[in-house]
């Protein structure tokens, strides 16, 4: 793949979530371009491999466990970074969690938990970001998915989590644009060797089910997503501000919703 050439030296990069998957693979793209990378997620083992993985890529990276749904760590994280970095220049928010299950299997606690994950840790890790960006200049980007446009089968729980993710990039570009930080998000399609792949799709008959319903035929890579990261993060997006950008080979246009009719039958098994 030929690739993107943004320049990132001397720039702090903060990713939540960023010690495995889609979002890693972000962190990778921006230390390749001369970033100082800082990571967080729940698993101290995690963040240590994920440090390790970006030192080896030539960045200057620190990285801390903490679990976004609760904002005292988020925020102490943020401000560690900042004493470690300075300000931060970019923040990119995709932690999340996700069980396929039809909506009568879920109880209360476990709606609860992706809400909280996924809506309630965004409002925090922007929230934190806010008191730590440059300003103006800053670039904050969450990372969506196809869930919070295109109802999905078994999915109420994530469904409804990331459509508030959108709801809350699209709010935060009008009341933060007049401090100069711009808040643009990326959905996602599918992306191959990923957690949640694995989760939704666990079968490779199911993988290519999935395939064959994205326009141009294949997964896609975490790198792809970092690429787009690096572009909203660059000054080559400095008037683009509140945008949920799908990074999907085109599957938003029509894919998500047919792939799901399939894939039930394979979780009940008919
Ligand atoms: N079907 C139905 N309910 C499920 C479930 C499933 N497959 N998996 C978990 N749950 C429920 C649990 O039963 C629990 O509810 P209960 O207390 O009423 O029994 C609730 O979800 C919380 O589960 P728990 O394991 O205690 O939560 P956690 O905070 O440790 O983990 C999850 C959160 C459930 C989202 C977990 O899958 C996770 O940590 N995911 C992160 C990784 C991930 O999802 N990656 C893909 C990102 S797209
Ligand atoms: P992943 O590897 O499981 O990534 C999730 C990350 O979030 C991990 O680093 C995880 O680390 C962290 N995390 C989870 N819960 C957390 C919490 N409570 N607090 C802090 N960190 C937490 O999954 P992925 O598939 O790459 O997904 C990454 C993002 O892309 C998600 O936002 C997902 O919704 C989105 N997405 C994925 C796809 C896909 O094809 N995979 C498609 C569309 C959108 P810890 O376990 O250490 O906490």
């Amino acid at each position: 793949m030929a690739s993107l050439t943004f320049d990132f030296s001397g720039k702090a990069v903060f990713v939540a979530g960023g010690t495995s998957g889609i979002n890693l693979g972000v962190a990778k793209r921006f230390a390749e371009a001369g970033a100082k990378l800082a990571v967080m997620s729940r698993s101290q083992e995690k963040v240590d491999a994920a440090v390790a993985e970006l030192s080896g890529l030539g960045a200057e990276a620190v990285g801390y466990a903490a679990d976004v749904r609760h904002f005292g760590a988020v925020s102490s994280a943020f401000n560690s970074a900042k004493e470690a970095f300075g300000a931060i220049d970019v923040v990119v928010s995709g932690a999340a969690g996700n069980f396929p299950a039809f909506a009568k299997g879920i109880s209360s606690n476990g709606f609860r938990s992706v809400l909280e994950i996924d809506t309630l840790g965004t409002f925090h890790v922007m929230r934190a970001a806010f008191d730590v960006i440059t300003k103006p200049g800053g670039a904050l980007i969450n990372i969506s998915a196809p869930q919070a446009v295109q109802p999905m089968q078994m999915q109420a729980h994530v469904c409804a989590a990331k459509a508030g993710v959108d709801k809350i990039t699209e709010v935060l570009a009008l009341e933060w644009g007049p401090y100069g930080v711009r808040v643009n998000s990326i959905s996602p399609g599918p992306i191959r060797n990923t957690e949640g792949m694995d989760r939704l799709a666990p079968t490779d008959d199911l993988k290519d089910l999935i395939r064959r319903t994205v326009p141009l035929e294949r997964f896609g890579d975490a790198e792809e997503i970092g690429n787009a990261a690096l572009f909203l993060a660059s000054p080559a997006a400095a008037y683009i501000t509140g945008v949920v950008l799908p990074v999907d080979g085109g599957w938003s246009l029509s894919g998500a919703g047919v792939a799901t009719e399939k894939m039930i039958s394979a979780f009940r098994g008919d």
